[in-house]
């Protein structure tokens, strides 16, 4: 006898590209194995719809009012918390009407705090979705349990074990702190996101295989089920965009006509921002690498400046001699074309997941939150890349020297292609992720009303 099983879920994405991404990722990957998808999406960054003819989609009024919040400060974190509130308690009311008991749960980005509470409301089960390395959670709940052991810390500490998260050192605190000091409200916040609530799961674009012990730990702390069932963007049946921003695709022609292997990508992302020094020092790192170099500069994301018009006089003839610059690439087909050799990236974990499922080893500059620690992972656990520990251009050539000509960096690339191997393996029938995505099936499909 063929059992019923609820049919339908609601995903509540983080509106920003980094999370965005996934959460739609999510939802293929759901709609794949029979689940109807509803996205309940803050209006700022609304998805393409047509991308995703698949899902519902429904549009809540945010209140921002289509102000540019690229980097949102914690109060438009917290407004855009409120103001989704109401919206989405509406929404689910109807839908709840509509659908009865064929609506399984909600499935929310762990940025979006107030989901919890409205479900619980509204008695229907909530789900949390991690968009980041069980790593990076787990070194948040660690400092959160004694923040007096890691803050304040003094400058000559930057280089110093972070007790008890071995390989962080301070440099790479996950809370982002001012003159080595954190504010309470930004503990309070970043508490908050760490606190699932009354969810009764947590489902992760991660892979049991490569961070097994550290979810056993976390799985412990939270005491309920966990579903790493990563590489998302692998395991989703999506050919189609998520971007949010118009991709540049005539890169891939200009890779096209590049050799093999030859060619560094450099991207840091749809948030992050650098000054018109670290630019310059970038610029000439690549001219003195003498490597072929695609290269995304976001607008806005030089401060002070519109565009690449900060980059320094005379790198325009190295950029035609053997660069491209572009304001927006699509990312996973250029980690995935032959010509590309290596990532210099900002280790955000879409990033990570892409370049090492493409084979590309990393050079990493990270800068807050996850991705510091992402990059210690990745230069001193994994070993597929290495770390910038200076922005300076003679460190910046020699590091991507290092990475793409040196002896070291054939082993690094091999151990990346070694690591794509066993993520890969994962996915097949009888491997982790496959496992745990039937089992989050069957989870949600026996979900209480
Ligand atoms: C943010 C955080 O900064 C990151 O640390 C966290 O892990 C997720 O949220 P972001 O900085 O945008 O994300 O980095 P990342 O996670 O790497 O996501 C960027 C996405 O944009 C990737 O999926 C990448 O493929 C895409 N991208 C980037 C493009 O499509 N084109 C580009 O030119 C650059």
């Amino acid at each position: 006898m063929k059992i019923e099983r609820k049919q339908s879920v609601v995903l509540v994405p983080y509106p920003f590209q980094g999370h965005l991404t996934p959460m739609l990722q999510l939802g293929s990957i759901l709609h794949s194995q029979g689940f109807s998808v509803t996205i309940a999406h803050p209006e700022y960054n609304t998805p393409k719809y047509s991308n995703h003819p698949q899902f519902v989609f429904h549009s809540m009024d945010d209140g921002l009012k289509g102000i540019e919040i690229s980097l949102p400060s914690l109060e438009n974190i917290y407004d855009l918390n409120e103001n989704c509130k109401a919206p989405l308690r509406n929404y689910l009311v109807k839908m709840m009407k509509e659908e009865g008991d064929q609506l399984a749960c909600i499935v929310y980005d762990n940025a979006m705090i107030f989901v919890d509470d409205v479900a619980t409301q509204l008695r229907l089960p909530s789900i949390v979705l991690h968009t980041s390395s069980a790593a990076y959670l787990h070194s948040m709940i660690t400092i959160f349990q004694q923040p007096e052991k890691y803050f304040p810390f003094e400058d000559s500490q930057l280089l110093d074990p972070l007790p008890e998260l071995h390989p962080l050192r301070f440099k790479d605190v996950p809370i982002p702190a001012f003159n080595n000091t954190v504010a309470e409200a930004v503990l309070d916040f970043f508490r908050a996101i760490s606190d699932i609530g009354s969810s009764v799961a947590t489902i992760w674009n991660t892979m049991q295989d490569m961070e097994n012990s550290i979810l056993l730990r976390l799985q412990e702390h939270y005491k309920v089920p966990f579903f790493p069932i990563g590489p998302f963007h692998k395991m989703a049946p999506m050919a189609s965009s998520t971007s949010i921003l118009q991709e540049d695709n005539s890169c891939i022609k200009w890779l096209d006509r590049q050799a093999p292997n030859s060619v560094l990508y450099v991207s840091l992302g749809s948030q992050m921002r650098i000054d018109d020094k670290e630019l310059t020092e970038t610029a000439w790192g690549l001219a003195n690498s003498d490597q072929p170099f695609l290269w995304v500069i976001l607008p806005g994301s030089v401060s002070g400046f519109q565009c690449a018009e900060a980059l320094p006089d005379g790198f325009e003839k190295i950029v035609g001699e053997r660069g491209r610059i572009v304001k927006w690439a699509p990312q996973k087909q250029v980690l995935a074309h032959p010509a590309v050799a290596g990532f210099f990236t900002h280790c955000g974990w879409n990033s990570t997941l892409e370049s090492i499922l493409e084979e590309v080893p990393l050079i990493c500059r990270p800068f807050v939150a996850d991705q510091p620690v992402t990059a210690r992972y990745l230069s001193q656990i994994y070993k597929v890349g290495f770390e910038l520990e200076v922005i300076e251009r003679t460190v910046i050539e020699k590091t991507v020297r290092k990475l793409m000509l040196s002896e070291e960096g054939k082993d690094v690339k091999k151990r990346v292609v070694d690591m794509k191997q066993n993520i890969v393996a994962g996915m097949q029938i009888d491997g982790t992720s496959h496992k745990n995505l039937n089992d989050l099936v069957d989870f949600i499909s026996a979900l209480p009303s």
